[in-house]
């Protein structure tokens, strides 16, 4: 629900222009696209109290002028100004997903909690996303027409149709790029003859909405490889327009995914000159363009989502061939783990759960979650197994190799598992055929479900994250903020979030092996039933001490927040 109103001014705002002034990106085509710009050819003036919305049909009406309503900081009372840290800043979040408008993953979270996270440090943020179709509806009706123009794109001067639709929720703005022909599709990701189009698109239309907006941010910090053009597009085409003052950063939350398609097709679609197709910059090989390594190029700062993380992508191994240009930028890669949103994740208030808890009855109340989870999933119910989960896209990276090969030796009649998760169909099946083989010890829910996952962090003693690579990863501080043991495979931001349990000196917050091998990862779940069974006591104390550890975003967004300074000091 939108509370508050929001300040979309910066403290940087720029003398007002004439509406000519981006005029190399929002210039008037007269050959505007007929398909992309189905009501109109528009002109780049601003449509002054436009009477309707972008999407006619669905969208709320207009509002007189794109005036925002501007917030005070004496709106949010929490909030002293004198406890804020100054200076404020602003910021221009660009990214292909945020939770609860659109996720398929831990980008849509990041989305969505830094944001808000960094309003406390002071920041004045826009998060930029596009207008998929699959938004929901109750999300779609409260957003209000802010303006539309026409934008060339392609380097034979096609042109395309920009909506903007704007919604401001708890003092962060959410402005939605639209266009009917890009965003369509039923899910954000397509393949990539269409997804390469799409975000060219994106990335150039989030830069001429903020000129057009008038909305000139400190920081441009865009996410993953489909805003990676973003960095590209402000030193190139957007240089000498207001936004290009901004400076800008690049956040990768996974280098597997980079965007990479031959010169011809990204140089259509981009419309970036030639120049930029060469080896230090896009050009990869001999016949691609790489969009990642581009907004690498171009970026002022890259960041990806934990210390060791931006370690290991400067090794062949986990460099996805990008290592050796991510060494010769290494002077401005740096990592920050990720946090998670406490007002999403707060077991205590969770009306998903069947007994919410906090670490005070967490010992009592997760027996009553795990018997509501065994019946809710048709497993034996019995309070004494040991019961495992793992919430996980099913892909490769997750590890899940390694949980097949395991997965029989577990089942001993005092071990569950569950799953939850959609992906390959390899591990689709393979998850199906164990639940099958297995039933009433395993339960595997193919599906994505919000509500089923909060239940399986509640109710599991453990939850599994052994990733062949993980940047991050969130999974594993969602479980022990809900006070479920981690067991994880020691890489990226496993191994920076999880402290492995030392028997003798009785701390640590999760089980961990290092190599990837399945007997490793069969130890580490034996060692952590070993405490579970024999040593309950000190498992317990594990419970609570990782439902006590901080694994929120502040310390996270305080450190992103001084990069901003040291961007614009
Ligand atoms: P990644 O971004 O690589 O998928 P993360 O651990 O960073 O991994 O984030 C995954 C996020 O998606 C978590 O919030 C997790 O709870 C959620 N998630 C993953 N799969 C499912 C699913 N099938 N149903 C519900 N939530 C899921
Ligand atoms: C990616 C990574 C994951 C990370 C998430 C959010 O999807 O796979 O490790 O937590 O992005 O940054």
């Amino acid at each position: 629900m939108p509370k508050k109103k929001v300040q979309t001014e910066t403290t940087t705002k720029p003398k007002a222009r004439t509406p000519e002034e981006p005029e190399k990106e929002v210039k008037p085509k007269a050959a505007a696209s007929k398909k992309a710009a189905p009501k109109k050819a528009e002109s780049v003036q601003k449509k002054k109290a436009p009477k309707k919305a972008a999407t006619p049909k669905k969208a709320a009406p207009a509002p007189q002028e794109e005036k925002v309503p501007e917030l005070t900081v004496e709106e949010f009372p929490q909030l002293p100004e004198q406890i804020l840290p100054q200076p404020r800043r602003s910021i221009a979040f660009i990214g292909s997903e945020c939770y609860p408008f659109v996720k398929t993953g831990g980008l849509g979270d990041v989305m969505y909690a830094l944001p808000r996270s960094l309003i406390r440090q002071n920041c004045d943020v826009k998060v930029i996303l596009p207008r998929y179709k699959c938004i929901p509806w109750e999300y779609q009706e409260k957003m209000v027409y802010r303006g539309e123009f026409t934008m060339n794109l392609c380097s034979d001067g096609r042109s395309f149709y920009v909506g903007i639709m704007e919604y401001v929720w708890d003092g962060v703005v959410y402005d939605f790029i639209d266009n009917e022909e890009f965003f369509s599709s039923g899910n954000p990701y397509v393949n990539l003859i269409d997804d390469i189009p799409k975000f060219c698109f994106f990335s150039k239309a989030a830069l001429a909405a903020l000129n057009y907006m008038d909305w000139v941010p400190d920081i441009i910090h865009c996410h993953d490889w489909q805003a990676a053009l973003v960095p590209v597009y402000l030193r190139t085409l957007f240089e000498g327009t207001p936004v290009a003052s901004a400076k800008v950063m690049l956040t990768i939350h996974n280098l597997r995914f980079q965007g990479i398609y031959n010169i011809p097709t990204i140089r259509y679609w981009s419309g970036l000159p030639d120049y930029v197709f060469n080896k230090d910059a896009l050009k990869q090989g001999y016949e691609d363009a790489n969009m990642m390594k581009g907004g690498i190029t171009y970026a002022n700062m890259v960041t990806t989502v934990s210390y060791t993380y931006a370690g290991e992508i400067q090794s062949p191994f986990y460099g996805e061939n990008l290592d050796a240009h991510l060494r010769y930028h290494s002077g401005k890669l740096r990592g920050i783990v990720n946090g998670i949103d406490y007002g999403t994740w707060n077991s205590y208030t969770d009306s998903m759960l069947a007994a919410p808890y906090d670490i005070t009855n967490v010992l009592q109340k997760k027996k009553e979650n795990k018997r509501a989870l065994q019946e809710q999933l048709g497993l034996v119910q019995d309070d004494h197994v040991f019961v495992i989960g793992l919430i996980s896209r099913l892909t490769d990276q997750k590890g899940l190799d390694l949980v097949n090969e395991i997965l029989p030796s577990l089942i001993d009649g005092h071990t569950q598992v569950v799953i939850l998760g959609t992906g390959d169909w390899r591990y689709e099946n393979s998850f199906r055929y164990f639940e099958i083989v297995y039933k009433g010890s395993v339960c595997s829910n193919i599906m994505y479900d919000e509500g089923r996952a909060h239940r399986i962090y509640a109710g599991a003693d453990a939850l599994l994250v052994p990733s062949l690579f993980e940047p991050c990863g969130l999974t594993q501080l969602t479980a022990m903020h809900y006070g479920t043991i981690p067991i994880v495979r020691e890489t990226g931001g496993l191994r920076d979030t999880v402290q492995p349990y030392n028997q003798f000196s009785n701390d640590g917050n999760g089980f961990t092996f290092d190599r990837y091998d399945p007997g490793l990862l069969l130890d580490a779940i034996n060692r952590a039933k070993t405490l579970y069974f024999t040593n309950r006591w000190c498992w317990d104390e594990m419970v609570q001490r990782d439902m006590d550890k901080d694994v929120s975003w502040d310390n996270s967004a305080r450190q992103y927040r001084d990069l901003y300074l040291e961007l614009k000091p």
